[in-house]
């Protein structure tokens, strides 16, 4: 995938999937912007790849007026974007009888209400600029409803963000901007690394393939949605999941 040029923003950049999606970015010839929590890993990857490859912001993607600060400082410090790729997220395993409020509420807060403040930020500079490329990272949960890893709030969170990216896609059209969103199913990451045998087992079962997803098997489905070659895609919601949804 050819990103030379291109500044791309990748959210949660410094772990699992979002790493892939950076290194992939790199590997294009693109300049990647890391967002993350983990300031200290996001640095890492960035040393990694080449100082000069990439940058680093640290942002907490629960606190929307943090966000709309540090991406306002991306905008000024970077002076254009060319994608966005809101990837962070984290997992609730709780079930529906036992979920709080508070694990709710950060759940929503990280996964959908967090993407929704980054786009509100960078949709207007888009608009500005003309057009842009925007990719979410959804979940299989939020198609069927979670029962993999993630229960109610994280599959109403994943839903959300299908929704926000369609509708996002919808209006964003007029301006030249797309919108797609990609559901993995069971990927090897952090998020997943601890997960109990068994578990990890009986969800093998459910995957028609029969395993799970290497991270960058599903970066290279986000590049994709990120570059040129899919100029006449938005709205689209694609499953990277090993053959779960086959909708
Ligand atoms: N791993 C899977 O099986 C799987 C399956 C379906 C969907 N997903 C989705 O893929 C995305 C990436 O998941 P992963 O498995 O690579 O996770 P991961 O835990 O390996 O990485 C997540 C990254 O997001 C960052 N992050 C978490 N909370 C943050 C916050 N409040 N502010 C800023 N950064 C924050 C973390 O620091 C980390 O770098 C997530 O949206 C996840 O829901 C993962």
């Amino acid at each position: 995938m050819d990103f030379t040029g291109k500044k791309i923003i990748v959210t949660g950049g410094a772990s699992g999937i979002g790493k892939a999606i950076v290194q992939g970015v790199v590997a294009g010839g693109g300049f990647a912007i890391i967002v993350d929590l983990n300031e200290a890993a996001a640095e890492a990857v960035r040393q990694e790849l080449g100082a000069d490859k990439a940058a680093v912001y640290k942002a907490d993607l629960s606190n929307c007026d943090e966000i709309r600060a540090v991406f306002g400082r991306i905008l000024e410090e970077q002076q254009k974007i060319d994608v966005l790729i809101n990837n962070a997220g984290i997992v609730s395993k709780v079930p529906f009888e036992e979920i709080s409020q508070a694990e709710w509420d950060r759940t929503i807060a990280i996964n959908l209400t967090g993407v929704y403040a980054t786009l509100s930020v960078i949709y207007p500079a888009m608009q500005k600029a003309g057009g842009g490329r925007i990719v979410n990272i959804a979940s299989v949960a939020g198609k069927i409803g979670g029962g993999l890893l993630g229960t109610c709030a994280y599959a109403a969170s994943k839903a959300g963000v299908i929704g926000l990216s369609k509708a996002v896609a919808k209006e964003g059209a007029k301006y030249g901007i797309a919108c797609n969103a990609v559901c993995p199913s069971l990927t090897i990451t952090p998020m997943t690394a601890t997960m109990p045998e068994e578990k990890r087992n009986q969800i093998i079962a459910g995957i028609p393939m029969k395993r799970g997803a290497e991270p960058r098997e599903i970066a290279n489905v986000v590049l994709f949605y990120a570059s040129d070659l899919a100029s006449f895609v938005t709205g689209e919601v694609a499953d990277v999941d090993g053959g779960i949804t086959m909708d």
